[in-house]
């Protein structure tokens, strides 16, 4: 049986790349809250208008418009993976009550270490596909032509967060306000923690992932 995992890192520790690849291989539920606002803002909701100042500034987006924005996507059985949710102490506690409501076990959690120069420089070389969210890196995982995804042939493009000012913003706000979660997955009545050294190649990352994860049998 798999269970809900918490992917925790800083901006570019590539937590989306590893949770695309876990969800195409095994089943499991990306759950994006930077994706899910994102949406929001292309849609014009209230939420994506309330949203677009913070993320625009590289600025957390308020907890009780993340926590009522997730319970809202959370379904019946399928095991999640959260990527870039929880992201403070109180999205933490939030994400285990609402588990337990629900009558599921507490998620746990796996840390993504990078450097923050590794982490620069990815988010600078990041680029995306806006339809369906697929990741490219123009120094680590290029596309085959420039600007081009390889599967649906339409433009690629920059975030508007990944520029240099709003990339030490989100930097600063990782270190201050994320990085205690590392203590509260870690020094409960059982640790619910695992690292991994996430510097490395985009497979290796993944390998050491399902190690974690326990399911390197299940590798195809
Ligand atoms: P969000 O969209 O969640 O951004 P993030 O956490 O900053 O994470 P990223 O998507 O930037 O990085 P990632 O770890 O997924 O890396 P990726 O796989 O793309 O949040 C955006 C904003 O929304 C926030 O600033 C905030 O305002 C708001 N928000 C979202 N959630 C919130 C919450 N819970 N509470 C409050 N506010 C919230 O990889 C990065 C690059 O590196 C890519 O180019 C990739 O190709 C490359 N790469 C990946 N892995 C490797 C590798 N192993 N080796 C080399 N290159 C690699």
């Amino acid at each position: 049986m798999i269970s809900d995992v918490v992917l925790l890192g800083g901006p570019g520790a590539g937590k989306g790349t590893q949770a695309q690849i876990l969800q195409k291989r095994f089943g499991y539920r990306q759950m994006s809250t930077g994706d899910l606002l994102r949406d929001h803002r292309a849609r014009g909701t209230e939420l994506g208008v309330a949203a677009q100042g913070y993320m625009q500034r590289g600025e957390l987006v308020p907890d009780d418009l993340i926590v009522k924005m997730v319970e809202g996507e959370l379904s019946a059985d399928t095991a999640v993976l959260f990527d870039g949710f929880p992201r403070t102490v109180a999205q933490a506690r939030a994400l285990d009550a609402m588990l337990q409501a629900r009558g599921r076990g507490l998620p746990s959690a796996v840390y993504f270490e990078v450097s923050r120069p590794e982490l620069e420089s990815r988010l600078l070389g990041r680029w995306t596909n806006p339809r369906n969210g697929r990741i490219y890196n123009e120094r680590t995982n290029p596309p085959r032509t420039p600007g081009i995804d390889d599967e649906d042939g339409g433009p690629l493009v920059q975030r508007e967060d990944d520029k240099p000012d709003t990339v030490g913003k989100r930097l600063d706000v990782f270190e201050a306000q994320t990085m205690p979660l590392v203590g509260f997955y870690r020094d409960g009545a059982a640790s619910r923690l695992v690292r991994i050294d996430a510097s490395r190649p985009v497979d290796d990352v993944t390998h050491d992932l399902l190690h974690a994860l326990q399911m390197e049998h299940a590798h195809e």
